[in-house]
């Protein structure tokens, strides 16, 4: 038996959930999309000053739909890293605060692991061990999962990662910030070939996405005075060309890891892993190979604190409680 408050303020989401006996009771997320919309991307001193501003509410509301008093929890739960420095230090100082006050024990969890693991809240947890694809606004890479806490980073991206690439397309097609959701909704009704963007593969499993930027840059820019009309009439195939380039590359990745690794099951999680196309692809994949996939619900493949819970709830099983000393580490690896 067990219930833990998990707290997640690595980014711009101000995220707290609750998970009794490794259910979920409550996650909460404030959104901060619409304060950097403004900007184009991520402000990180003004991520830092909401999540202040929000955090408490955040716990409070998770605690309230949860129906879970303070003195029902077990332990604490935090992301710790990696993140912005100043995102995680709220986070981790409001949740050491409270384990202390309430002599709780305080679980560090890595974001990344928390998206790793974020598969098994999907009504199917994936079978170890198997190969995931961890794509988000901050990560690309490759993992593969012997068993729970055994699992080894097969490659990532040098440069840009993929929820980073559609931002940034995004913002040169003038759709806003977050541009994943945007680019996703204009491709359904776009025509993936209408343009031939490059697809980038580096030796092992490693990425890189800033070319594929750099080329939709280009192409825009090499439209000269036709750019507004040619964006008038195909700006869905744009996007569904941009896209599509993206998918090949990660689930021709992902294939070839597959193949590597010899595993018979396969995962997506983080933002990107909401993309309709992706997981279209990763399912076509699954059904020619004949490989049991698992994706995580919606709600849970962008940045939530049910997966820190999770993370934690499943360390705290193991009796890793982190020391009072416990600090931010931005660059934390997998
Ligand atoms: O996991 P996440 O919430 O935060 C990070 O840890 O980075 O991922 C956010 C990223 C953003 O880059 C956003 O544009 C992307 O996920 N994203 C999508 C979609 N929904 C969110 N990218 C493509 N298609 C989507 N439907
Ligand atoms: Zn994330």
């Amino acid at each position: 038996m067990s219930c833990l408050l998990g707290i997640e303020t690595s980014c711009d989401d101000t995220a707290a959930a609750v998970l009794r006996d490794g259910a979920v009771q409550s996650s909460i997320v404030s959104s901060q999309h619409d304060i950097h919309a403004d900007y184009g991307g991520v402000v990180p001193e003004l991520a830092s000053r909401n999540h202040q501003r929000y955090i408490a509410p955040v716990v409070q509301q998770a605690l309230a739909e949860a129906e879970v008093s303070l003195d029902a929890l077990d332990a604490v739960a935090v992301t710790h890293g990696p993140g912005l420095p100043g995102s995680l230090l709220v986070g981790l100082s409001y949740a050491k605060a409270l384990a202390a006050g309430r002599g709780l024990p305080l679980v560090g969890v890595n974001h990344l692991a928390g998206h790793l693991y974020s598969t098994d809240l999907a009504p199917e947890p994936p079978q170890r061990p198997y190969v995931a694809l961890i794509v988000s606004g901050g990560h690309t890479m490759l993992v593969h999962v012997a068993d729970t806490f055994t699992h080894r980073v097969l490659g990532q991206t040098r440069d840009d990662a993929a929820g980073e690439a559609f931002d940034k397309v995004a913002q040169l097609l003038d759709l806003g910030y977050p541009g994943g959701p945007a680019i996703d909704t204009h491709a359904a009704a776009g025509d993936p070939s209408f343009h031939d963007f490059p697809r980038t593969r580096l030796d092992a499993f490693d990425f890189s996405f800033s070319g594929l930027k750099t080329s939709v840059l280009y192409y825009l820019r090499d439209l000269g005075a036709e750019r507004a009309a040619v964006l008038d009439a195909h700006l869905a195939d744009v996007c569904a060309s941009f896209q599509q380039a993206v998918v090949d590359v990660l689930v021709g990745a992902l294939a070839d890891a597959v193949a590597a690794t010899g595993v018979s099951t396969i995962t997506i999680a983080g933002g990107v892993a909401a993309n309709s196309a992706l997981r279209a692809a990763v399912h076509t994949l699954a059904a020619q190979r004949g490989l049991s996939v698992h994706l995580p619900p919606m709600d849970y493949c962008m940045d939530n604190a049910a997966m820190i819970a999770h993370v934690g709830a499943l360390r705290w099983a193991r009796g890793t409680a982190a020391p009072a000393t416990l600090d931010i580490d931005p660059r934390l690896a997998l």
